[in-house]
């Protein structure tokens, strides 16, 4: 039948596209991340045949996708949107490739939704024009000269459990240790936490924090907090 790769939005359940939620609604199978929160799981059909993505390799969830979605409408919910950080675009490779009919469902993704949820503009004119997503799982990896370098906003992805880390070779790359950094776990959930401070001290302040976490290293982090404090002042 088809596949519908759906982005489920960064936690809140009421961040789903309606589109999304038709197709979760209407589906016979419904192969799901993580972060897709337990109040969507159960929007799909009481008798949908459910299967948790944890503790599968990419290869058996695409060739999972493959075999359902060749006689059933078939929901792959993932976190956030399916192509940011998501892998959709290699299960959207494997279902191409097999033939088999399907879909991209964007969803609203962490990238400016959390840092929104937090109070945070990713992009204030006069304060930042562009912003820099990246992976940061494998700190050691990444070419910090270069993300010291850009203008903008940076946002790392799966950084919290490198974060000192990660704040010690941008500041050895010449980023300024008072670069303002916010750090937002579970954004646009009940359990949304945020710590901000500067680069050179954020390791320290965010110790303690869960994952998910989303980090924002640049001026637009001082944006949110003149606009918490303008808000508080005119309460
Ligand atoms: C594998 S990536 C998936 C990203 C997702 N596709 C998106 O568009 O948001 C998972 C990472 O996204 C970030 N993330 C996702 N949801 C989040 C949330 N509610 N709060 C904070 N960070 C989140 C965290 O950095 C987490 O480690």
């Amino acid at each position: 039948m088809s596949v519908a790769l759906v982005g489920a939005g960064p936690g809140d359940p009421e961040l789903i596209t309606v589109r999304g939620l038709a197709r979760l609604q209407a589906c016979e199978v419904l192969v799901h991340d993580r972060l897709a929160g337990k109040e969507l799981l159960a929007e799909a059909p009481a008798d949908a045949l459910r299967i948790p993505r944890e503790g599968l390799a990419q290869e058996e969830v695409n060739a999972l996708l493959v075999a359902h979605g060749r006689r059933r409408r078939v929901v792959r919910l993932k976190g956030g949107d399916p192509f940011v950080f998501g892998r959709g675009g290699e299960e959207a490779l494997a279902l191409a490739r097999a033939g088999i009919p399907f879909e991209v469902i964007p969803g609203v993704s962490s990238l400016s939704a959390v840092p929104a949820a937090a109070g945070i503009p990713v992009t204030h004119r006069g304060a930042s024009a562009a912003v820099t997503a990246f992976a940061a799982h494998d700190v050691d990896a990444l070419d910090t000269a270069a993300l010291a370098a850009v203008p903008g906003t940076l946002v790392a992805f799966m950084g919290l459990a490198g974060l000192s880390r990660l704040a010690e070779r941008l500041v050895v790359a010449g980023k300024p240790a008072s670069t303002p950094v916010a750090v937002v776990s579970a954004g646009t959930t009940d359990g949304q936490r945020s710590v901000t401070a500067p680069l050179g001290a954020i390791g320290r302040v965010a110790a303690g924090l869960e994952t998910p976490a989303l980090v924002v290293v640049g001026e637009v982090v001082a944006v949110g907090e003149a606009i918490a404090t303008a808000a508080e002042a005119a309460a």
